[in-house]
């Protein structure tokens, strides 16, 4: 198993008010699957996400992406382990303004151990024509595909998405998706994702449905749909 997480529990205390946000979270993915995260919002998904991606903590249960326990590394070892092996992309690209498409993704590349080729990465997101501009001369959908080259120049282990079509369209929505199914395919990247959307839920291997930080049903997709067949 390549991710597994098993009695995840979490709290956050704000004053004397404890909110449980997750309740003992057990899933887990084999290498190079899709996994899709489904759940109204205020469910406890990013959370969830951001304790497997090494940004956040939990309060109890275990966390282990290719045998390593990530969730009882100490602050260092977990910063080393998040640069090395994850790859982030969130709802609102965030990408650094004054750096050009290209400067975006070296700096990440620059300190990676076994970074993929930048321009190759660019070529493979359809953004290499681009790679002078700044983000702010770009589209939502272009500026995610920088995201989503960013996130991947570091031949990341997992790839962690928040929600990476809730700021686009139908069709921008599609085009990444499709994205994300290639570089799965051509890079085999393993890949866990969060969405509102029901329909996205076509193209995983996976499916964990969660409420109020419970998984409610795990499903298991014995075919994928192709992104470019999901409508919505
Ligand atoms: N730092 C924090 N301190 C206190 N409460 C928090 C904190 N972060 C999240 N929460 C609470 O935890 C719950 C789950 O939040 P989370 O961001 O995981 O939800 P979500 O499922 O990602 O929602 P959305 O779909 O809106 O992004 C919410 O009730 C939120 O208010
Ligand atoms: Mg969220």
């Amino acid at each position: 198993m390549f991710l597994k997480v098993e009695n995840l529990k979490k709290s956050y205390k704000t004053g004397e008010i404890i909110t449980t946000v997750l309740k003992g979270v057990e899933m887990d993915l084999d290498k190079g699957e899709i996994g899709v995260i489904l759940g109204p919002s205020g469910s406890g998904k990013s959370t969830l996400l951001n304790i497997i991606g090494g940004i956040d903590r939990c309060d109890s249960g275990i966390v282990s992406v290719d045998n390593i326990e990530i969730t009882k590394l100490n602050d260092t070892k977990l910063t080393d382990y998040r640069r090395e092996n994850l790859g982030f992309i969130f709802q609102f690209y965030n990408l650094i303004p004054n750096l050009t498409v290209g400067e975006n993704i070296e700096v990440v590349s620059n300190i990676s151990i076994s970074p993929l080729n930048p321009d190759e990465v660019l070529e493979a997101v359809g953004m290499i024509d681009k790679k002078h501009r700044f983000p702010r001369e770009l589209s939502g959908g272009e500026q995610q595909r920088v995201s989503i080259a960013r996130a991947i120049v570091k031949n990341p282990k997992l790839l962690l998405c928040d929600e990476p079509t809730g700021a686009l369209d139908f069709s921008t929505s599609r085009e990444i998706l499709k994205l994300l199914q290639k570089i799965n395919k051509d890079f085999g990247s393993t890949i866990l994702m969060i969405t509102h959307n029901t329909a996205i839920s076509a193209m995983a291997n996976k499916v964990y449905k969660v409420r109020s930080g419970e998984i409610l049903e795990s499903l298991v997709n014995k075919t994928t749909t192709p992104a470019e067949r999901i409508e919505w």
